[in-house]
């Protein structure tokens, strides 16, 4: 666990309240930085129209030590926001869930927020079951616990643009915060038309011949006994291999990373993060569309020279100073269509009139749709973007700010177990390989890192990454012997690989074990029956009581899981009336919906339910911790 920063500076608040000012806190759950660059570009905003607000903007975790302290503090402000991002089945980020289990479990606290005003803004995805849960359960109990709401919930949605919805969400707020914040003697500030200033870093350039230049990231490694998303820890790759037989025509990999000598722990059902790399081709690309020697040696600061602070929102520099091969490979996002925002520091910086205008307008309102068929439909890349405006090349500082977002860890659920493999970290990855609508053949970063990972077994100049562990609710029950029921096709099976070598290593150890049931699903046989022989040794050696396999392309028709679970009603019935564990692990879209819709169905048509009573026997096995879902 990370030493928690040093809590908010009172001083400087009662100063702030004695000058006539109003305190504004805005509060971020975020994963991938992109509510956090929201709450900032809120803040900044919220500082030019109103000279009266102190604007202050926190990390949900690092607001308070403790519960108690939640409260204590949370009781004090009048005015705050609260952007906050939805994962997985509806999941908070791993900085709100401190906060959002606190705030949302059953209490006693009763109406005692009424002294607060508050706006949530929520970022998720349409295409998910649970879209913007958090700020959507958030935004209630606010309200039910006395505070006012300023502002409807804004769902921001992913799958269109969600600066845009961001954009209308914030311009709802401000006649809300007009009354309260506006100084009478300063009527003009909120009618000046606001445009956020393009984000930029100081840099500084290095001559390489005066100085070693060191992979910082490597380092922020060994040495460290906590590992987290800021202080990954470097590991090598053991083993590699491919799963898929010669047959088929995608591919899946099987990757060990050695964890031995780091001190890093986990359990089965944990994740991993792992930070990657994009390909030599892409870098090269990138360095050649910004007009710079990929040897160019460089540090980025958030100062000015005189440590002062430059803009509120910029996000935090990578270690430095570093070669621009490396800050490319490493730390910018070049696959993902770009941003708005992105593509107005571009136009910022593109020579070619014509281009420039071309860009503006696709950020701009009037462009709007075009935005959404020339960007997001066609799922045009950043480099796509960039190579079509050949005029546009931005500065470092400008194209690591506010045009390439930073490269994000990748999250696989963990395919062992400890006591089978302490030393070793498992991965199942299927490959991302594909071409998208402009004919560009998209390649996934991690999955083909991984897939062109080179192990210690073949090398000594071996592949590594820096990873972190991070712990899951999917977890095997604490019972051994209860009854567990696991569905996951594909590379969904990947943590259940994990349970099944747990009960393998218990069941060595003399441990009784309760029955195992596991639904797996591939298209054929020959193809990507992934680990067959070792799910035949699970059965064989007892770890596994029976494996049902959908081979969903043999056929004339799709066999599924959720097919297959049909067929085995009565028995899925008995053991969940009996205290059983039901798991779901996989694509959240497809295959986790329709297998929830066919629970529902065998509840009811077993237990001879109404849909009412169905409905609460299901919440009720995920209140109790019995149907667990790992779903992306
Ligand atoms: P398909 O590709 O033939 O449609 C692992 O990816 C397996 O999950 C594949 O056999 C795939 O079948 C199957 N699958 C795809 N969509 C599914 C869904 N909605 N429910 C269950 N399985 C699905």
């Amino acid at each position: 666990v990370v030493p928690p920063k040093p809590l908010s500076l009172k001083e400087e608040e009662e100063e702030d309240e004695a000058e006539g000012k109003t305190k504004v806190c805005i509060f971020y759950g975020t994963q991938t930085g992109t509510a956090e660059g929201f709450a900032k570009a809120l803040a900044e905003e919220i500082k030019v129209r109103y000279e009266k607000a102190v604007v202050k903007v926190v990390d949900l975790d690092d607001y308070a030590l403790d519960d108690d302290q939640y409260e204590e503090k949370l009781k004090k402000e009048t005015l705050a926001f609260f952007m906050v991002a939805t994962y997985g089945d509806g999941e908070p980020t791993d900085n709100a869930a401190r906060f959002y289990k606190w705030f949302t479990e059953e209490h006693e606290r009763g109406v005692w927020l009424q002294q607060l005003k508050f706006g949530v803004f929520g970022l998720g995805n349409r295409q998910y079951e649970h879209f913007n849960k958090i700020a959507k359960v958030l935004d209630e109990q606010f309200c039910e616990q006395g505070a006012k709401r300023l502002i409807p919930v804004g769902l921001g949605d992913d799958d269109q643009c969600i600066e845009d919805d961001f954009t209308a969400w914030r311009e709802l707020l401000w006649p809300e915060l007009d009354p309260l914040l506006r100084d009478e003697d300063n009527a003009n500030a909120a009618s000046t038309p606001y445009t956020a200033a393009i984000l930029e870093y100081r840099v500084v350039i290095h001559d390489p011949t005066t100085l070693s230049v060191e992979d910082k990231f490597a380092n922020l490694a060994n040495g460290n006994a906590t590992f987290d998303a800021q202080h990954p820890c470097r590991v090598n790759v053991a083993v590699q291999r491919e799963l898929h037989k010669p047959e088929s025509d995608r591919s899946c990999i099987h990757l060990e990373l050695d964890i031995s000598g780091t001190g890093i722990r986990y359990e089965a059902g944990d994740h991993v993060g792992v930070y990657t790399e994009n390909c030599a081709e892409n870098v090269e690309e990138a360095g050649r569309l910004l007009g710079q020697p990929l040897d160019l040696v460089f540090s980025v600061y958030t100062e000015k020279e005189d440590g002062t602070p430059l803009g509120g929102s910029l996000p935090p520099p990578f270690p430095g100073p570093c070669t621009l091969q490396t800050s490319l490979a490493r730390y910018a996002d070049l696959l993902n269509p770009p941003r708005k925002a992105a593509l107005l520091a571009l136009a910022a910086h593109a020579s070619e009139p014509s281009e420039a205008e071309r860009l503006k307008f696709l950020a701009s309102p009037q462009g709007k749709d075009e935005y959404a068929q020339w960007v997001v439909t066609s799922q045009r890349s950043l480099l796509e973007v960039m190579a079509e405006f050949p005029s546009a090349i931005p500065p470092l500082g400008i194209f690591f700010a506010a045009v390439a977002p930073r490269l994000q860890p990748r999250y696989y659920s963990i395919s062992s177990s400890p006591r089978y493999a302490p030393h070793r970290v498992h991965v199942t990855c299927a490959l991302v390989y594909g071409p998208t609508p402009t004919g560009r053949i998209h390649k996934g970063v991690c999955s083909n890192w991984m897939k062109n990972a080179v192990s210690l077994e073949r090398s000594s100049d071996c592949s590594w990454a820096p990873i972190y562990i991070r712990p899951s609710n999917f977890k095997l029950p604490a019972n051994p012997s209860t009854s567990i029921t696991m569905v996951g096709p594909g590379t969904g099976f990947a943590p259940f690989r994990g349970f099944l070598q747990e009960r393998m290593a218990l069941k060595e150890d003399g441990v009784q074990l309760g029955p195992a049931l596991l639904f797996f699903g591939c298209r054929n046989r020959q193809m990507d029956y992934i680990y067959e022989e070792e799910l035949n040794n699970f059965v064989e050696q007892g770890a596994l009581s029976e494996l049902i396999v959908a081979f969903s392309r043999e056929g004339p028709q799709k066999d599924y899981v959720q097919h297959k679970m049909m067929d085995k009603a009565a028995y899925i019935w008995e053991v969940l009336s009996q205290g059983a564990h039901i798991y779901v692990c996989g694509d959240a879209k497809g295959m986790a919906r329709d297998v929830h819709r066919t629970l529902h169905t065998i509840v009811q048509e077993q237990g001879n339910l109404d849909s009412s009573k169905t409905e609460l026997f299901v919440k009720k096995l995920q209140m109790d911790g019995r149907y667990l879902r790992n779903v992306w």
